[in-house]
């Protein structure tokens, strides 16, 4: 059995953060699906029409987010401690819609455009919440639909506060939030375009959308922290994902503070 070195694994996946592969490798099995004339992934992951969906408020009609954007560049840090003031649905509304919101689609829906940048304007991105303390809003699971700007219940009503804080490997601070950002991506939606350059551009992308989080909070006297340490499978499970073709990434508590 050929057993691989320590050295020789790292090198493989440090290949990952790079733009091509190493010279002499075959390049043939890498061919895109987009090349390939294969169809394109939806723009959004589907769901069933008569599914309960939940209005979100539109980001002008609040007065939310009005101090200066330099304010917020200075004023961002990562925060743990969140007061027990539950967050407004309209607060919600504007955090998801500064991380995630499609702002334009293709007539041929293949590309679209939402508020962060994304390689080839693939964006393979979902967004999941964990709800504990919104006003409005019952605590559960929920999915960001970001062509539609609104909610969908995905699963089950109920307080996920100690599920999320052991699947983050006790951090409590993070069950102790109004809300917690989970972002899945479905790589395809970047393969199907980039095949195995794909995993560069999606972790890139999931730092846009953390850092639009960071100061939309802080636009709204709220806080946020990004979140990397979490297990997979628990996390993945509580959100309702399969693990494979859609997974975690990234996840980020948000509390008034
Ligand atoms: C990719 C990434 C993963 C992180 N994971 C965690 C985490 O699991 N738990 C945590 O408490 N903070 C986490 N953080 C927050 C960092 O600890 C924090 O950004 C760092 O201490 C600098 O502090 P600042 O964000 O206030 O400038 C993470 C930050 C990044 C960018």
């Amino acid at each position: 059995m050929n057993i691989k070195s320590y050295d020789e694994m790292i090198r493989e996946r440090r290949l990952m953060l790079k733009s091509e592969e190493e010279e002499g490798i075959e390049h043939d099995e890498w061919t895109p699906h987009q090349i390939k004339g294969i169809p394109p992934p939806p723009l959004e992951k589907p769901y069933p029409k008569d599914s309960v969906l939940v209005e979100l408020a539109s980001p002008d009609c609040a007065d939310l987010g009005k101090i200066p954007l330099v304010k917020t560049i200075v004023q961002r840090r990562s925060r743990r401690k969140y007061s027990s003031k539950a967050l407004k649905l309209e607060e919600l509304s504007f955090l998801l819609y500064a991380t995630q919101r499609v702002t334009q689609v293709d007539e041929d829906r293949v590309r679209s455009k939402r508020v962060v940048p994304s390689g080839g304007a693939r964006h393979p991105f979902e967004t999941y919440l964990i709800v504990n303390r919104v006003e409005n809003l019952e605590p559960g699971v929920y999915r960001y639909l970001a062509i539609e700007h609104k909610l969908l219940v995905v699963d089950r009503i109920g307080l996920f506060s100690d599920e999320i804080s052991r699947a983050c490997f006790g951090q409590s601070f993070i069950g102790e939030s109004a809300v917690v950002f989970v972002w899945a991506a479905i790589p395809y939606r970047t393969e199907w375009r980039y095949s195995n350059l794909a995993y560069k551009s999606i972790l890139i992308e999931a730092g846009h959308i953390c850092q639009n989080l960071y100061l939309a909070c802080e636009a709204i006297g709220s806080g946020t922290c990004a979140i990397a340490a979490y297990n997979q499978k628990a996390m993945d499970l509580l959100i309702g994902v399969d693990g494979i073709d859609e997974f975690t990434v990234y996840l980020a508590p948000v509390g008034k503070i």
